[in-house]
């Protein structure tokens, strides 16, 4: 048996050095070494050993499987490191690597980064709020009456304890002029608004929006249509078209519509809707005051301004999108070409 064995070990070792891929090295292995292969095949002879010889076969047995194996392992190395070289050949290993594309910010941030930086520059400071609101801060505080469409339940996202998602940022003028310390106000508070709309080209049932508020002695129409047309100016080119058309808000009189005209390509130039202003309500500011307890809001000293856009409807129009919905889609080629 020894010689038997002796003779599965040479054979092995001989042929093993032809074998060309993995594959049939396989298939090699399992001749030798499965469970029907020649070497479990040669130790079914042990029974017949006797046994005072039968570990010195044992040993035998152990030492053919281990060079048998230690043979195939060191095949499969050489084998890899073939198919490595080669796959290198033609390869310049010196040159140098290229760029990977790393990607930008999606086209509402930078919008939203460009049209906060105009206003910063302009004096605003950035304020904040809760995007889960109370009625007071979204509706009341503001002048908007219990019977006031806007507070529809089909218009609004309620929840059962009586809170809601705010319906625009006008909130963050409310919670403002609750806590600062005294006037001015220049604030502008960037955020989600939340609305039950029907999803169409220019409607979505969660935008982004820019609050706007400025309060002080004597504030005027004036200083709002020059802040205003000097912000889209700056945000869009100096000979952007700007109208401002007679509008009703509850929480600003008077009140106006701001339209831009979109220039897209491939189609006729269109007026877009793009905010809402108007000088503050004397009733919000009593509001305010009820809240505060004091007197630094008093309607007979204090004027202001306030106004909210769609930060969405601003990108449209710088890039000329003609589809909303484009920004939530995630298709790469349209977010690569920003
Ligand atoms: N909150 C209004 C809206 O979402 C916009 C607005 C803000 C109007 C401030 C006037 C003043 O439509």
């Amino acid at each position: 048996m020894l010689a038997e064995l002796d003779k599965i070990r040479e054979v092995a070792l001989a042929e093993i050095n032809p074998i060309a891929d993995e594959l049939a090295l396989d298939d090699f292995r399992v001749r030798f070494l499965g469970k029907k292969g020649e070497l479990t095949k040669a130790s079914a002879g042990m029974r017949d050993v006797p046994k005072e010889d039968k570990p010195k076969v044992g040993q035998k047995l152990n030492e053919v499987r281990n060079a048998i194996s230690e043979a195939i392992e060191a095949r499969k190395e050489q084998l890899i490191a073939e198919k490595d070289s080669k796959a290198a050949q033609g390869i310049d290993l010196t040159l140098p690597g290229r760029p990977l594309p790393v990607g930008a910010l999606h086209p509402l941030s930078q919008t939203l980064d460009r049209a906060v930086q105009a206003l910063r520059r302009m004096g605003f400071a950035l304020a904040e709020g809760p995007e889960i609101e109370t009625e007071w801060h979204c509706f009341d505080a503001l002048n908007t009456p219990e019977d006031h469409p806007a507070r529809n339940e089909s218009d609004t996202y309620y929840f059962d304890n009586g809170k809601l998602l705010r319906t625009h940022t006008s909130t963050v003028q409310i919670r403002t002029m609750e806590s600062v310390k005294g006037l001015p106000v220049r604030i502008i508070a960037p955020g989600t608004a939340f609305r039950r709309d029907e999803i169409d080209e220019t409607h979505s049932i969660s935008f982004t929006q820019i609050e706007g508020l400025y309060v002080a002695e004597e504030v005027s129409l004036a200083d709002l249509k020059g802040t205003l047309e000097m912000f889209f100016q700056v945000i869009f080119g100096p000979d952007t078209d700007v109208r401002f058309r007679p509008h009703f808000f509850p929480f600003t009189e008077p009140s106006f519509e701001i339209d831009v005209k979109l220039k897209a390509k491939g189609r006729a130039d269109k007026w877009v809707e793009i905010a809402g202003c108007g000088m503050v309500d004397p009733a919000v500011f009593e509001a305010v005051s009820k809240t505060r307890g004091d007197d630094v809001f008093n309607p007979d000293n204090v004027t202001g301004f306030a106004f909210g856009m769609g930060v969405d409807r601003l990108a449209m129009i710088q890039y000329g999108i003609p589809d909303l919905r484009m920004f939530n889609d995630n298709d790469v080629r349209f977010l690569r070409q920003f």
